[in-house]
């Protein structure tokens, strides 16, 4: 059984809220929020995290700190038989995939960085070309080439590796106690940036302002893998880490905190890139996933002074936030592959990772010169994505609440909930309720609605 526990409580939340608020925050939920109605879309997303996603967190928080391993091994800790013991697989799986993708875009965010401290981003060689040309061609050429976003994503998956090297303490924990307060700083900064200008009234509004009519199945379906994903549920990323959590570690309120943070960094989000594109008339344009970041908003920095400064630090906030996100899949693999061939945790993190150079490698790959190459219409790039939030996450996250709260024999949460006893939780009652009633319920049905 693993001994390794986090060295400090601020060191623990950092972590794990690190492993939240990534990618999924600050690139994900913007466009996925302007391409679902705005304000109707961040309803519901509300509505999730606090009725499906705070109870599967803490489902995943409870299997991991009795079970004391990562998915697999924590399910086997507490006694689950085979069968249930490969949900953990599921999540390994999963991890893979989302890896596959999530390592190109955090490439990208480093490309854009640097092309940012130099100037290169900004440019102009064709005086009077428009903004969102040129912006369209830099995107081409950066993410639609071939070598430099592979380099780029090789690079995030070596980092990756070498701070996973350093174990739980030196590596993740350390990482994430650095990185973390730079990310909130950066974050505020932007918000004081955004709230001052001209429109940003107008912004909010779109953000803020529910259109009901805009409500569909397909909504929720997208709000719900978009709640899986960015609070890192469904896939054992929080099985692992709850097994750093000192037996002592308030779960619930933990749980609280971390999804409060991840849910307050996406609203923040929002009302940084709302009102900015508003304010530069560029409401119009698509924000489909890439476009948002790596055009519209490179347009929002060319309409301000200082485009480069911005810009650098627009990209080294979305690089921070992926990284600690990256560390937190890739650990799930890394401490499975040690534990299964006994090998150290450095030998582990190269097998573990050099997957992906191949898996990410074909993913970016997918952005550029195999674009054409398709399957049910989708690049590889995009079926990874679509694949692992809407299906395997749900899917990943009811089998574990089905199995704590039906298979099990009661009483696994209500001992980890309460620390054996010492601790009073007022929401267990609510909390158990809803693992086993309306969780698996809900996720099923939105499942069912979003695919037919
Ligand atoms: N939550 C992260 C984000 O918002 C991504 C992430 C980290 C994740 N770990 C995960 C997603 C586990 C799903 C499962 O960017």
């Amino acid at each position: 059984m693993s001994t390794t526990k986090f060295a400090s409580r601020i060191g623990l939340i950092a972590a794990t809220v690190g492993s939240a608020v990534g990618l999924g925050n600050v690139w994900r939920f913007p466009a996925e929020a302007q391409q679902n109605g705005g304000a109707a879309f961040l309803l519901v997303y509300i509505a999730w995290v606090f009725i499906l996603g705070i109870p599967a967190m803490l489902v995943e928080f409870s299997v991991g700190r009795a079970g004391e391993g990562d998915a697999v091994t924590s399910m086997r800790n507490i006694g689950a038989s085979r069968p249930w013991q490969r949900v953990g697989i599921l999540g390994i799986l999963a991890g893979y995939m989302i890896l596959g993708f999530y390592m190109v875009v955090a490439g990208w965010t480093l490309e854009y960085m640097w092309q940012s401290i130099t100037g290169a981003l900004y440019s102009v060689e064709t005086p009077g070309q428009p903004l969102k040309e040129l912006f369209m061609t830099r995107m081409d050429s950066y993410i639609g080439g071939t070598w430099w976003p592979l380099i780029c994503t090789w690079g995030v998956i070596i980092l990756t590796g070498l701070i996973l090297a350093n174990g739980v303490q030196k590596g993740i924990e350390r990482i994430s106690n650095v990185l973390m307060p730079m990310l909130v700083v950066i974050l505020l900064l932007f918000m004081v940036v955004a709230l001052t200008l001209p429109k940003a009234g107008e912004g909010l509004a779109f953000f803020f302002d529910p259109d009901f009519s805009a409500l569909s199945p397909q909504v929720a379906l997208n709000a719900l893998g978009q709640a899986f994903f960015s609070l890192s549920l469904g896939m054992g990323v929080l099985v692992t880490y709850a097994s750093y959590f000192p037996k002592d570690t308030n779960l619930t309120r933990t749980a609280v905190t971390v999804s409060g943070l991840d849910l307050a960094v996406s609203v923040l989000m929002g009302m940084i890139i709302f009102p900015a594109v508003m304010s530069f008339g560029l409401q119009g344009e698509e924000m489909k996933g890439a476009t948002l970041v790596f055009v519209t908003l490179p347009e929002v920095f060319a309409h301000m002074d200082f485009p480069c400064f911005w810009s650098t630090i627009f990209f080294l906030l979305l690089s921070v936030a992926a990284i600690t996100s990256c560390i937190s899949i890739a650990e799930v693999a890394v401490v499975w592959v040690s534990d299964r061939m006994k090998i150290s945790r450095k030998k582990a993190c190269v097998l573990a990772l050099a997957p992906l150079l191949i898996i990410s490698g074909a993913c970016s790959l997918s952005q550029g010169p195999w674009s054409d190459f398709t399957i049910c219409g989708l690049t590889i790039f995009n079926l990874f994505d679509t694949v692992s939030s809407n299906i395997l996450l749900p899917i990943g996250a009811l089998l574990l609440c089905v199995y704590v709260g039906w298979v099990h024999a009661p009483g696994l949460m209500k001992k980890e909930l309460t620390n054996n006893g010492s601790l009073r939780c007022r929401m267990l009652p609510l909390i158990i309720f809803l693992v086993r009633w309306i969780v698996p319920v809900l996720i099923l049905m939105v499942l069912i609605a979003g695919f037919i």
